[in-house]
C-alpha cells in the first residue's frame, strides 16, 4: 500500500518512512526542502513540491495511488510563530486545508496528522491527559488545534479516518545511524548541547533554574524518534483496520529535567558542555509530562528506546558521524 508522507525529507518524517518501508508500506515522499534534507529520503518515491499549490496536490494523488497520507509538513518554531503568526497559519492551516481538499476529491480516506503538546499551552496538570483543557499560547500550538479541529468536523462530514498525535519532546536518531535530528537553525535542547559538547557552540543556556521541580530546571518528556515512528506505522494500521478516530499523546509519562540531559550528554561524550543560568523565558511551563496511557491501550505502543541514555547516545552518534 502507497501511503503519502508529507514533509517526508524532515526529521521525523524521514524515520516513519524508513519504519513504514519495513512495515511493508511503499512511501511517497512530498517535501519541498524548505527545512527537509535530500540524503533523508532513502525509502520510497519523491515527489517535489509545495502543499500550498493545489494544481501540485492534484497530480500527486492522481498519479500515485496513494491510500492514505501521513501529514508532517509544517513550520515548526514556536519563538517565529509568535513574531510571524501569518506563515503558520498560512503553511499549517491554509495548506492542510488544501491537503484535505484533495484527498476528498481523490477518495483518499485516512489521515495521521502531527500534532503537538503545545496544544494544551500552559497545563494545569502533569502528567496531561488529552482531555486536559487546549489553550495553546502561540501561534505554532493554535495552528495545530486547528488542523485538530477540522480533522474532527471532516471526519464527521466526509467519512474520512483520522489520528491527530500529539508529540512532546521528539528528539534520538536513528539507532541504525541512518538518520538523525537536522534543524536549521535548531531550536531543541538535545542537539544544542551535543554541539556545545562538541565545541560547535561555545555554551547552552539554562533558561530558568528556579522552578519548582527536582534541580530548578524545567522538566520534559523526551521522546526517541524511533518510537515516534512506530506509532505513526501503529496509528495507520488502527485506522485501516477500521479503529475509531483519535488524539494521542505520544510520550513516556517520565520527565527529565535540563540538567540531566546536560549530564547524560557529558556521560555520552565524555566532555562537560559549558552552560550558563539563564532567566526563564515566558511562556515556558515549569513541567510537561504526558500521560500516554490512551496511546497504549488504542495503539497497542509503548515506548522502547526513549531512556534518557538511549536517546542521547543515539543522537550524539549520529552528531559526531557528520
Ligand atoms: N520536532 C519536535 O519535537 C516536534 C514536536 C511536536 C510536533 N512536531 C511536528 O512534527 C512535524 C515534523 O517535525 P520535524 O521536527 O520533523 O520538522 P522538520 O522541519 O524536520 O520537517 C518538516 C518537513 O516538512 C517540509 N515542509 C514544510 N512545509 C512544507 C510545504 N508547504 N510543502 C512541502 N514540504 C513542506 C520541510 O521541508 C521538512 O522536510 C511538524 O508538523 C511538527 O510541527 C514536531
Amino acid at each position: 500500500m502507497r501511503v503519502l508522507v508529507t514533509g517526508g525529507a524532515g526529521y521525523i518524517g524521514s524515520h516513519t518512512a524508513k519504519a513504514l518501508h519495513h512495515s511493508g508500506f511503499e512511501p511517497v515522499i512530498l517535501d519541498d526542502f524548505r527545512s527537509g534534507h535530500r540524503w533523508a529520503v532513502k525509502w520510497g518515491d519523491l515527489v517535489e513540491g509545495d502543499l500550498d499549490h493545489s494544481d501540485f496536490l492534484r497530480k500527486v494523488f492522481s498519479t500515485n495511488s496513494v491510500q492514505a497520507v501521513i501529514h508532517f509538513a509544517a513550520s515548526i518554531e514556536v519563538n517565529e510563530s509568535v513574531r510571524d503568526p501569518r506563515k503558520y497559519f498560512w503553511n499549517n492551516c491554509v495548506s492542510t486545508l488544501k491537503l484535505l481538499d484533495s484527498m476528498r476529491e481523490a477518495g483518499v480516506k485516512h489521515i495521521v496528522f502531527s500534532s503537538s503538546a503545545a496544544v494544551y499551552g500552559d497545563p494545569e496538570t502533569a502528567p496531561i491527559p488529552e482531555d486536559h483543557p487546549t489553550r495553546p499560547v502561540s501561534p505554532y500550538g493554535e495552528s495545530k488545534l486547528f488542523v485538530e479541529k477540522v480533522l474532527r468536523w471532516y471526519g464527521m462530514a466526509y467519512a474520512m479516518g483520522w489520528m491527530a498525535l500529539r508529540y512532546f519532546n521528539a528528539c534520538g536518531a536513528d539507532p541504525e545511524g541512518e538518520l538523525g535530528e537536522c534543524h536549521e537553525p535548531e531550536s531543541h535542547l538535545i542537539p544544542l548541547v551535543i554541539a556545545a559538547a562538541r565545541g560547535k557552540r561555545p555554551t547552552i543556556q539554562v533558561y530558568g533554574t528556579d522552578y519548582p521541580t527536582p534541580d530548578g530546571t524545567a522538566v520534559r518528556d523526551y521522546i526517541h524518534v524511533t518510537d515516534l515512528a512506530e506509532a505513526h506505522v501503529r496509528a495507520l494500521q488502527h485506522m485501516l483496520d477500521g479503529g475509531e478516530s483519535y488524539a494521542l499523546n505520544l510520550g513516556t509519562g517520565k520527565g527529565h529535567t535540563v540538567r540531566e540531559v546536560i549530564a547524560a550528554v557529558a556521560r555520552a561524550s565524555g566532555s562537560q558542555p559549558p552552560s550558563e543560568d539563564a532567566p526563564r523565558r515566558a511562556g515556558d511551563p515549569p513541567v510537561l509530562v504526558a500521560d500516554p496511557s490512551l496511546a497504549h491501550s488504542v495503539l497497542a505502543w509503548k515506548p522502547k528506546h526513549s531512556s534518557l541514555n538511549e536517546i542521547v547516545q543515539t543522537a550524539w552518534k549520529w552528531h559526531s558521524s557528520r
